[in-house]
């Protein structure tokens, strides 16, 4: 019988794991779960005899993998996938799939409520903005940006796109898609970031793009910190006392703001945004779906390790 693990440290809704675990067992494979877990020791254990592994943003390394001896397939029930060392799986035959768009609209739900939370002062009782009216710059246009300009859009925002491979698609729904980042960060009154952390996009958002930002603009990260520079976020935090940043998942540099910043940012405690109900389920189910769907007919759409 075919084992599937769910291994995550930030575990999912009880009704999510609950309907995932129905669709292991409906497939006649036996479920079992390794949660909140407090050592990378505990993982390697319960990855030994599995032939399935379920993971959020856990570290898939190459030492996970190593012990996972029976593992064919990692599902990340999520849309990033740079917790997975791909290469590693591909060398040992296992197959690594995401779940794209099932979490999106969460995402996009947490990147609209920091908006509002910057542009409203924090809630600190001093007076703020409103988003109606102002100009909103999609850094990317994948799921997660066509969702938050869907909601922008009913908020009555305008809005712009920075994005090199899906132009037709954003210029098909009537965006504006700008020549360059550096365009985007000057003519928004709020960026929203919403690319990978891989390849070009690494660190993409840097002293060259930040210096364009307009006066008084945010930016949001709710994709990842590697996305974004560091040492020229703090510069340009330093040099701009109207810029706010609000991110969720805390910088390496966090101890900067803390010390320099205080009133013009905001970092979740812990990566929030497919943090509900509805998209622990959407992309759990959806990984839980695409397991069955590997083992029972070899259905690869989702591997991103190819
Ligand atoms: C994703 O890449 O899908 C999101 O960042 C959500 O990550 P999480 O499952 O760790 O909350």
């Amino acid at each position: 019988m075919k084992k599937v693990l769910v291994a995550t440290d930030k575990p999912f809704a009880p009704e999510a794991k609950n309907k995932i675990e129905k669709v292991i067992r409906k497939a006649g494979y036996q479920f079992t779960t390794l949660e909140s877990y407090t050592s990378k020791s505990e993982f390697i254990a319960a990855v030994a005899d599995v032939d399935a592994i379920i993971v959020r943003s856990d570290i898939v390394d190459a030492e996970v993998l190593e012990a996972a001896q029976n593992a064919k397939i990692v599902v990340r029930a999520g849309s990033g996938y740079d917790n997975v060392d791909c290469q590693a799986a591909r060398e040992r035959g296992i197959v690594v799939m995401n779940t794209p768009g099932q979490n999106a609209n969460a995402v996009a739900e947490l990147a609209i409520g920091l908006a509002i939370y910057g542009i409203r002062e924090f809630f600190s009782g001093k007076s703020g903005g409103e988003l109606r009216g102002r100009t909103l710059g999609l850094h990317g246009f994948g799921y997660v940006a066509r969702n938050v300009f869907r909601i922008a859009r009913a908020l009555g925002m305008k809005v712009i796109v920075f994005t090199r491979y899906s132009k037709s698609a954003a210029a098909a729904i009537g965006l504006k898609v700008t020549d360059s980042l550096e365009e985007l960060y000057r003519k928004s009154d709020v960026v929203s970031i919403h690319v990978p952390a891989r390849g070009e996009h690494l660190r993409s958002v840097s002293y060259s793009v930040l210096q364009e930002l307009k006066k008084g603009a945010i930016v949001i990260n709710t994709a990842r910190k590697e996305v974004v520079n560091e040492a020229d976020l703090c510069r340009i935090m330093e040099e701009r006392p109207d810029i706010r940043y609000l991110s969720d998942i805390e910088p390496d540099c966090k101890a900067v703001f803390a010390e320099k910043f205080s009133g013009r940012y905001y970092f979740t405690p812990k990566k929030m945004g497919a943090q509900t109900a509805e998209a622990n389920t959407n992309a759990g189910v959806a990984a839980a779906e695409q397991i069955v769907a590997f083992f029972e007919k070899g259905n690869v759409e989702f591997q991103v390790n190819k």
